[in-house]
C-alpha cells in the first residue's frame, strides 16, 4: 500500500500521519497539500526527513497535478482530509472556496482514483451532513440518517459525500465515506474551540461563549478517529458510509468548564457573546457499524477529562508552536462573530 494522504497538513491529517507511520514501519506517505492558513507544516516538522515521508504542494481542484502526484510515488490508495473546515468562516464570508475544495475537490479526487485505477480512497467527512438533532432527545445520526445539513461548511462537504457516492454507483470507483464526530487533541487550529480558548486562556484574555453555551457535540480524541480511518482503510466496504464517534456527549459550557478548571481559571474569564446564525444544537453519532468491524478506541467517554487534560498539557508545553500560531490571531479573532 502506497498512500496518498490530502490535506495531511492540517490538524487530523498530521495526526493521522503520525499514527499511521509509526503503526507501519514499513509504509509509506505522500502528504498532497496546498497549505492554506490551516496547512502548518510545523506538525510534520519531527518526520520532515523521515525517507517513507514525502511532501508535495497542490490543490484538490488541480487533477493534472494529482495525477502526476499517483504516478510519480506509484499511489495505490488515497485519503482525503483536504477541505476547508470552519463553519463561522462559511457564513460570514469565503464560501466559494468551501464549494470548490470540499464538493469540486471531491469530484476531481474521484476522478483520479478512476484515472489512476486506485484501490481505495476513504472519503473523510463530518457528522454535521446531518443537520441537527434535538437537545434532550435520545435520537442519533446513523448511516440512514437523511443527508440535511444546515451550515454552508456543511453543505459543501455533503457535496463531497454526495459525489463520492454518484462515482461509486456510476463508475465503481472504491470510495469509502466517513462523518465524524469533533475531535480534539494536538495540532489544531485554534480558530476551532478548545485550542481557541486554550489559547486565549494562556494570554489571560477571556473566552467567547455563543448563545447559552448548551450546544452539544459528540467529542472523540483524534488518534481514535486516525485508528478508525486506518481500519476503513483495510477493511471499509467500496460504497460504504461509516459514522465515527465514542458516545461522549458534551455541551461546549461543560467542555469550557473543564478547561477552565485545568488551567486554574473561573467563570470570570467567560463573556457571552452573540450567537452564530442557525446554530445547530446538537449532534450524536451512532458507531454501531464501525464497531462492529473490530474498531476499539482508546479514549471512551469516561477518558474524555484524562484526554481533554493531555490535549490542554500538550498546548501548554508546545510553546513555539503556540507563539507562531497565535501570532495570526488577529485573521483568527476576526473570524469569530
Ligand atoms: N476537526 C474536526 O473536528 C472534524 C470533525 C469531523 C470531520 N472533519 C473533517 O476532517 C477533515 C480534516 O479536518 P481538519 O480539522 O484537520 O481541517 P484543517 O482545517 O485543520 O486542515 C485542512 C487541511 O486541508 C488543506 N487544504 C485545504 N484546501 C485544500 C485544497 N484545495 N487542496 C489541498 N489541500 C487543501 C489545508 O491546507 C489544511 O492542511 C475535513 O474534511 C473535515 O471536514 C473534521
Amino acid at each position: 500500500m502506497k498512500l496518498l494522504v490530502c490535506g495531511g497538513a492540517g490538524f487530523i491529517g498530521s495526526n493521522f500521519i503520525h499514527y499511521y507511520l509509526s503503526k507501519y514501519p514499513e509504509r509509506e506517505v505522500v502528504n498532497f497539500d496546498k497549505l492554506t492558513y490551516a496547512g502548518n507544516l510545523d506538525n510534520l516538522k519531527d518526520i520532515e526527513n523521515n525517507p517513507r515521508y514525502q511532501f508535495v504542494q497542490g490543490d484538490i481542484i488541480d487533477l493534472e497535478k494529482i495525477n502526476e502526484t499517483i504516478k510519480k510515488y506509484g499511489i495505490t490508495h488515497l485519503i482525503n482530509f483536504a477541505a476547508e473546515t470552519h463553519v463561522d468562516r462559511s457564513i460570514h464570508g469565503g464560501l466559494k472556496d468551501f464549494v470548490l475544495t470540499n464538493t469540486l475537490g471531491v469530484q476531481m479526487l474521484l476522478d483520479a482514483v478512476r484515472i489512476n485505477n486506485l484501490e481505495k480512497m476513504v472519503n473523510v467527512s463530518t457528522d454535521e451532513v446531518y443537520g441537527a438533532l434535538h437537545l434532550d432527545s435520545p435520537d442519533k445520526f446513523s448511516e440512514s440518517t437523511p443527508i440535511n445539513p444546515n451550515m454552508p461548511y456543511a453543505a459543501a462537504k455533503a457535496g463531497g459525500d454526495l459525489m463520492c457516492h454518484a462515482y461509486y454507483v456510476t463508475h465503481k470507483v472504491p470510495v469509502v465515506v466517513t462523518h465524524c464526530s469533533n475531535n480534539y487533541g494536538s495540532y489544531q487550529y485554534p480558530e476551532k474551540l478548545i485550542p481557541f480558548f486554550v489559547m486565549r486562556l494562556m494570554k489571560n484574555e477571556k473566552v467567547p461563549m455563543y448563545g447559552d453555551g448548551l450546544y452539544v457535540r459528540d467529542w472523540i480524541h483524534v488518534m481514535d478517529h486516525a485508528s478508525a480511518l486506518d481500519l476503513l482503510l483495510e477493511k471499509g466496504e467500496a460504497g460504504g458510509v461509516y459514522n465515527i464517534g465514542v458516545d461522549n456527549e458534551r455541551s461546549n459550557m461543560e467542555i469550557t468548564h473543564m478547561i477552565l478548571k485545568m488551567m486554574s481559571k473561573d467563570e470570570s474569564s467567560i463573556e457571552y457573546v452573540q450567537d452564530r446564525p442557525g446554530h445547530d444544537r446538537r449532534y450524536a453519532i451512532d458507531s454501531t457499524k464501525i464497531l462492529s468491524l473490530g474498531w476499539k478506541p482508546d479514549y471512551s467517554r469516561d477518558k474524555f477529562e484524562q484526554g481533554l487534560k493531555e490535549t490542554v498539557d500538550w498546548y501548554l508545553s508546545h510553546l513555539d508552536w503556540v507563539e507562531k500560531i497565535w501570532a495570526k490571531k488577529d485573521d483568527i479573532n476576526n473570524h469569530i462573530k
